[in-house]
């Protein structure tokens, strides 16, 4: 299928996630800023991505990394000023890349001034019903309302001193909102239009799965599951509900009015059917399609989760949304230098660290980007990865700040590891990162990796990130179609607009590489072959 001209522009585009607290500190406050963003806005043009997505960047107590909102309509002043913020995005915009902003529509921070003032009117009171505040069970309440479970461990609820519980699908600091109420309703609708007359091109809309709970707040049954990745579907009490819809549609509406400007849904369902439904023309413009980022190295299950994204978005005239790595998971490099059992969330905490082989990892990181990018559909990519950067996986537990780490009871590492910040320059404080230290230490190693060390090194991860891009442009946006190639079963073979054929090698030995034009491979060719764990795009020949 070509690309309609007209097409909108996040339809194929490639978009750079950064989170901000680990990107660049401007200030010396060991904290990345907006300030830092901008200082380094020309390393995000220079690969040639088409925009960027800012994870939250609101006032927050950063009890869960700025996803704890205390007020939507505020810059945190650890990241910087509301003017800074309305300058980056126009900056931004003069480089050619829009901004996403992340909206968090399932919880605010249990400092919001609404939170607070629920807090202090009584059980019943219309301040309470913006949260899910319900009485306990037991004969004295003195018992959680149902057995639901919050997503980083432990109950999602907690009680106040009045005897009520309120509802937390996350940490005890993000009380989540009662999408049946108006005041909620119109709230987001007002924050959405806020931040769209300030210059931003759209959100990512986080747990976009969440909003609905079902009234009766009926236990979940023991063949539903509590955690997020394994939603259900309508009848779950929380995940994926059919009521949620409605909020989404309101949303749509106001971004309507903004030409441009877009919405993405974090929606972990439990099927392409499912997920479907959150991309109906009045619902979102996209939705994450995170069963290809969770994979194992693997041709077979690869190839499978690619057709079926591919069918899924075809049969509600989309195209997919690929991403292999973002803040909430194991770094990719990693991921596929280790086997696919343990769960590499699992290995962080006490696993046998001879189980990693990081060149392995590295090669197949490099390739697994080489095929996401070949693909019809946008591209996230997480800050960081185009300098390979490995998921830091022995950073002393004392320095964890993610809540997951006490709510799991000390049984699950959590998500530091994908955060640490940004080696700039190959030596000095932070490797460039700032001034004045790291708010998550960086391993000695880490100023090999800088982009200043991969600047112009013929073959290094950056200048891969590059050329990948510009090859995209250049030979794959015209199309959308993808053709499988008959191949062995351990390569994956597919042509893309009848002219490039991709290739990825994930057997123990060089393949030859079809006739044609070499595009650009992920490894060195010894001998015109395609190495293991390598991934070459082949031009068919004038
Ligand atoms: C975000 C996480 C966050 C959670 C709660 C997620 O989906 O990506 O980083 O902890 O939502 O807001």
């Amino acid at each position: 299928m070509r690309v309609m001209s007209g097409s909108p522009w996040w339809r194929n585009a490639v978009i750079y996630q950064v989170y901000l607290r680990s990107f660049a500190d401007g200030n010396g406050d060991g904290t990345g800023d907006i300030a830092g963003l901008r200082s380094r806005l020309s390393h995000i043009r220079s690969l040639g991505v088409d925009s960027i997505w800012i994870n939250p960047w609101y006032r927050s107590p950063l009890r869960d990394g700025g996803y704890d909102v205390a007020d939507y309509r505020s810059i945190d002043p650890r990241f910087g000023t509301m003017e800074e913020a309305t300058e980056m995005i126009k900056e931004a915009s003069e480089l050619g890349l829009r901004t996403l902003l992340d909206l968090v529509p399932n919880h605010t921070s249990s400092v919001h001034r609404w939170f607070q003032e629920a807090l202090s009117s009584p059980p019943g009171s219309p301040p309470r019903h913006r949260y899910h505040f319900r009485p306990g069970s037991g004969t004295d309440g003195t018992r959680p309302p149902n057995n639901w479970r919050s997503v980083f461990g432990g109950p999602a609820w907690t009680r106040v001193p009045d005897g009520e519980w309120y509802l937390h699908l996350f940490d005890a600091s993000q009380p989540d909102l009662n999408w049946a109420n108006g005041d909620v309703r119109a709230e987001f609708r007002e924050i959405i239009r806020f931040w769209l007359d300030r210059g931003a091109s759209g959100f990512r809309v986080d747990v976009a799965n969440a909003l609905d709970k079902d009234p009766l707040y009926p236990d979940v049954s023991s063949e539903q599951d509590h955690m997020i990745i394994a939603a259900e579907g309508a009848d779950h009490p929380f995940w994926d509900r059919d009521f949620l819809h409605d909020v989404v549609r309101e949303w749509r509406s106001v971004v309507d009015e903004y030409p441009g400007a877009m919405l993405i849904a974090e929606a972990w369902v439990s099927s392409w059917e499912r997920l479907a439904l959150y991309l109906r023309p009045d619902e979102y413009h996209q939705a994450f399609d995170f069963r290809f980022m969770l994979l194992p190295w693997d041709p077979e299950v690869m190839k499978e989760a690619i057709d079926t994204a591919l069918a899924g978005a075809a049969s509600v005239g989309s195209v997919p949304t690929w991403v292999l790595s973002n803040h909430d998971v194991v770094r990719h490099v990693t991921r596929y230098g280790l086997p696919s059992v343990p769960d590499a969330r699992d290995w962080l905490l006490d696993g046998d660290r001879s189980l990693l082989d990081e060149e392995a990892g590295l090669s197949r990181g490099r390739a697994a980007t080489l095929l996401m990018l070949a693909l019809p559909g946008s591209a996230y990519l997480y800050q960081g990865e185009e300098l390979g950067l490995p998921e830091v996986h022995d950073l002393p537990v004392e320095v964890l700040d993610d809540p997951v780490w006490d709510r799991s009871g000390h049984t699950e590492k959590g998500r530091d590891g994908c955060r640490v910040p940004i080696p700039w320059s190959k030596s000095g404080e932070s490797f460039g990162f700032g001034s004045d230290g790291s708010w998550l230490p960086q391993p000695e190693g880490w100023g090999g990796l800088s982009a200043a060390a991969q600047e112009g090194v013929p073959g290094s991860t950056l200048e891969l990130y590059r050329t990948a891009l510009e090859v995209r442009r250049t030979h794959l946006s015209g199309d959308e179609s993808l053709e499988w190639v008959e191949s062995d079963p351990t390569v994956i073979a597919f042509r893309r607009g009848g002219d490039v054929t991709v290739l990825v090698n994930f057997g123990q030995s060089p393949i030859p590489i079809p006739q044609g034009r070499i595009l650009f491979s992920s490894d060195d060719l010894p001998d015109g072959m395609l190495p293991a764990d390598s991934a070459v795009w082949v031009a068919r020949a004038p």
